[in-house]
Order: structure tokens, then sequence, then C-alpha cells
């Protein structure tokens, strides 16, 4: 048995299916679960504050996929691990992200709580996902036709998610992966003209990507109504790292993975069409 964490977020609900389509059995762990959503696998309640919940949802669990929400602070991920080992779990597969280091950090905190479990590790570092464009952007890009980021023309490998969760399907059902980091990318670095040319080819219309700072970047998410200032200014502050060109690189990781060449922005955006369009 598989325990999904936050089994309803980006890369969950693509992991479930793709386990289910392995033929392994799956829990889907969600703070609300729906077992309508997964008629074949297990859903379960699962907060990863909560070790009660955790010990619960691991039991008969030999491996799990851990998803670390922004809210978690490190010693929830801690706690969850032991609870996980106490549990007799054997393996766990962190997402983390790429070009995470160092400690001061959820997701570099996060590494090193796995490392140090005890538990067989491997851990899964993505790039930002070209999911944000239909999620954070959506309504930027449906109603205005544009989307704003603090991040110049600077270059970043976009993945996409359901080859984070391909990846993640090997790693879990495949042997050899104890013990390794992958650095996740898509396949080509990308400046934000390049990611709006691509909305644009799929879209049938121009769309714009405006370079603002980071007043520019909250103003643009508030108005669209997509956050509120907090959560915005949150998400500002994870943009240092694209400036810095931290994001550019593209790695061989992923098709290593996966047996294939990662999605490119045009196939992202042509499949997604549909959500900007609603
Ligand atoms: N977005 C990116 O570009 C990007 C890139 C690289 C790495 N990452 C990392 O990937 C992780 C996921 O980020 P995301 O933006 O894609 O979020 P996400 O997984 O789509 O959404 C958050 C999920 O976490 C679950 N959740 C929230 N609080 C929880 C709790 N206390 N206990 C258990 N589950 C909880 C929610 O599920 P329920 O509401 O159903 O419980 C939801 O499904 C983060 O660690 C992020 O840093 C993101």
């Amino acid at each position: 048995m598989i325990l999904v964490t936050a089994a309803t977020g980006n890369v969950g609900r693509e992991l479930v299916p793709g386990l289910l389509r392995a033929g392994l059995p799956v829990r889907a762990g969600s703070r609300h679960p729906d077992p309508a959503r997964w008629p074949d696998a297990e859903a379960i309640p699962l907060d990863l504050t909560d070790q009660d919940s955790v010990r619960a949802a691991a039991q008969g669990v030999t491996a799990v996929y851990l998803i670390v929400p922004e809210t978690l602070e490190a010693a929830d991920v801690q706690a969850t691990l032991r609870t996980l080992r106490d549990a007799g779990v054997a393996r766990v597969v962190l997402q983390s992200g790429f070009g995470v280091q160092g400690e001061g950090n959820l997701l570099g905190d996060a590494e090193a709580a796995v490392r140090a479990s005890g538990l067989e590790w491997t851990i899964l570092q993505p790039n930002w996902f070209m999911q944000n464009y239909n999620q954070m952007f959506r309504r930027g890009v449906r109603d205005r036709h544009e989307f704003a980021e603090p991040a110049g023309t600077h270059r970043t490998s976009f993945i996409d998610t359901r080859d984070i969760a391909a990846a993640a399907v090997t790693v879990l059902t495949g042997d050899g992966h104890a013990g390794r980091v992958y650095p996740l990318t898509g396949p080509a670095a990308l400046d934000r003209h390049e990611v709006a040319a691509a909305l644009s080819r799929a879209l049938g219309h121009q769309v714009t990507y405006r370079p603002v700072d980071d007043d520019g970047f909250v103003d643009f998410l508030v108005s669209t109504g997509e956050s509120d200032e907090e959560e915005a200014r949150a998400i500002a502050s994870i943009y240092p790292p694209i400036r810095a060109d931290v994001t550019a690189p593209v790695t061989d990781d992923l098709p290593r993975l996966i047996g294939r060449a990662g999605y490119t922005i045009d196939d992202f955006a042509r499949h997604y069409r549909a959500d900007w369009q609603a």
C-alpha cells in the first residue's frame, strides 16, 4: 500500500491515478477525503499537523509520497517522519523543490529531516510548475489576457506536474532509487515572454507577460482575485532564486526516470486550453 499525501494537490491528483494504472494499491490522503473522487483508491483523512491522523493513515503502508504544504512547519515534517517510521513504513519519497539549499526554508529543512529519518528515502526536486499558469494566473490570462511576475527576463525550466507524478511512479515502483536526489526540470529554459507566446498560440489570441516588481505582482494577484495580499506577498518572496537564475538549468533526470521527454510549454498550453476559456 502506498500513501499519497496532499492527494488533492497539483502532483497528488496526478500521482494517485498514475499509481493505480501501475497496478498498486493506493491510499489517498486529504483533510477532506472524498471516496467518490477515487473509486479505486482508499480515501483517508490526513492532516500532517495531526499525528493521530498520520498514524492511522500509515497503517499497513510500505511507502509514502510526502508533499509538504507551505503552511506546515519543519517540526510537523519531523514529527510526521517519526510517526511513519514507528508505524513500520519502509520508504519515503519527498517532494522538495529545485535549487533548494540549506536550512531556514521549509523544503531545505524537510530534506534534512528525511535524510536523518532512518527511513529509506528519495528526494525529488521539481522546478516551478507549468500548472501555476492555469492556477494562480488563470483569471489574469482568462480575463485580461496577461500575467505579471517579478521575474524580468530570467529563465526557468518549468516542469509539468504530470511529469513529476510519472517520475514519482518510477521511483515508488522501482529499485535503485534509495538515497538518490533527482533535480527535475522541463525540457527548456524559458523566459516569461516565451510562456506568454505559448499561451497565445494555444488560445489563438495574444497573451502578454508584464514584468513587475513585488508590489506590482501583489496588485496583480489581488486584483485578479487569485490571492489575498498576505498570500501574494508570500509568493513574491520565493522569486529571488528566479532572478538569480537558479531555476534556469535543464537536467536530464526527468527523461531518464520516465523514459520520454517531458511535456513542453506548448503541450501544456494546448492540453489545458479550456481552463483559460471557462
Ligand atoms: N508550485 C510550484 O511551482 C512548486 C514547485 C516546486 C515545488 N513545489 C512544492 O510542492 C509542494 C506542493 O505545492 P503546491 O503549490 O503544488 O500545493 P498543492 O500540493 O497543490 O496543494 C496543497 C495540498 O496540500 C494539502 N494540504 C494542505 N494543508 C495540509 C495539511 N495540514 N495536511 C495535509 N495536507 C495538507 C491540500 O490538500 P487538502 O486540502 O485536500 O487536505 C492540497 O492538496 C510544496 O512543498 C511546494 O513548495 C511547488
